[in-house]
């Protein structure tokens, strides 16, 4: 039984989330191929291009952007976490990125000093976001782009939303109560084409643009049903509804997600759709 409150977001950025993140870095990157061919269709890149990479992670992003604007472009990568910085420079090493440690919210840039802002998933975890992406407006130069991958409202994303509801369906069977998570919360934050226009709007940016993307990507990059419960245990909105639940709770979610998995395995991993949204503007 849900209670009638709602937890707000799922996710905190510190170290040990950072741990958690980079030690899935190398399946992840399976599951999200397809979500960066699509991000780097819409960024559009050029060589010669100066570009700001946002919420890096790991760096892959920030390896393909650099790619991308050779010959002569240049590539600067920040993330809120020194951790993720210091993997990005171990996983991509090359010495003309650039990689800063700092907040977005309240991060310095130089102004208009970039003709492109990219993230994958690096930007709806924001404190602030009007005052953030006011930040990366300025960095900018006119004329310049911002081209994101985001995830659209929970129930949206077949990835996030379909675990979800065998999780809760299944805590409801057995009479446990839970407090469910919000399906705009911090990861979904930017979800939908009304709150995004909202808030870019806000910061400045114009021709704002947002597309829902369902193509079919496999649940945590995972290669078996068992890997994938856990990938879905491991972080993300059911782990955080199961966070402090007793562990029969935790066995009886993962034995149902087991069950419904081994129906949708199509012999390569579990296919759901992805249900991320692309966006894109203009700093006037
Ligand atoms: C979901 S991960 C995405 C990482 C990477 N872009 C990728 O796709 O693999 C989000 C990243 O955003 C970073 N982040 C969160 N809030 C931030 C902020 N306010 N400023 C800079 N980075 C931030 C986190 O530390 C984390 O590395």
């Amino acid at each position: 039984m849900s209670s009638s409150t709602e937890q707000p977001g799922t996710l905190e950025w510190d170290e040990a989330r950072a741990a958690s993140w980079l030690a899935g870095a190398e399946i992840r990157e399976r599951q999200l191929a397809p979500i960066t061919e699509a991000l780097f269709e819409v960024a559009d890149l050029h060589p010669g291009e100066h570009v700001l990479d946002v919420g890096v992670g790991s760096g892959p992003t920030t390896a393909e952007a650099h790619a991308a604007v050779q010959p002569g472009g240049r590539v600067t990568g920040i993330d809120v976490l020194p951790a993720m910085i210091e993997a990005a420079k171990r996983t991509v090493p090359i010495a003309e990125i650039e990689w800063l440690v700092g907040d977005v919210s309240t991060y310095g840039f130089p102004a208009a000093a970039y003709d492109v802002v990219i993230s994958r998933f690096g930007v709806m975890f924001f404190a602030d976001p009007v005052a953030s992406f006011t930040r990366l407006h300025d960095a900018v130069r006119p004329g310049g782009r911002l081209a994101m991958a985001t995830w659209g409202r929970r129930e949206a994303t077949g990835l996030f939303g379909v675990p979800y509801v065998i999780a809760t369906t299944t805590l409801d069977r057995l009479g446990i109560d839970f407090v469910p998570m919000a399906s705009d919360g911090t990861m979904f934050s930017l979800g939908d084409a009304g709150r995004v226009a909202e808030v870019l709007g806000a910061a400045g940016w114009r021709e704002i643009g947002t597309r829902v993307d369902n193509r079919v990507v496999y649940l945590g990059g995972a290669r078996t049903v068992e890997s994938a419960a856990d990938d879905v245990l491991r972080g993300g909105p059911v782990a955080g509804l199961l966070d402090g639940l007793p562990a029969e709770a935790v066995a009886e979610v993962r034995q149902a997600l087991v069950t419904d998995f081994t129906r949708r395995f199509d012999g390569n991993g579990v296919p759901l759709p992805a249900g991320f949204v692309l966006i894109s503007a203009i700093r006037p």
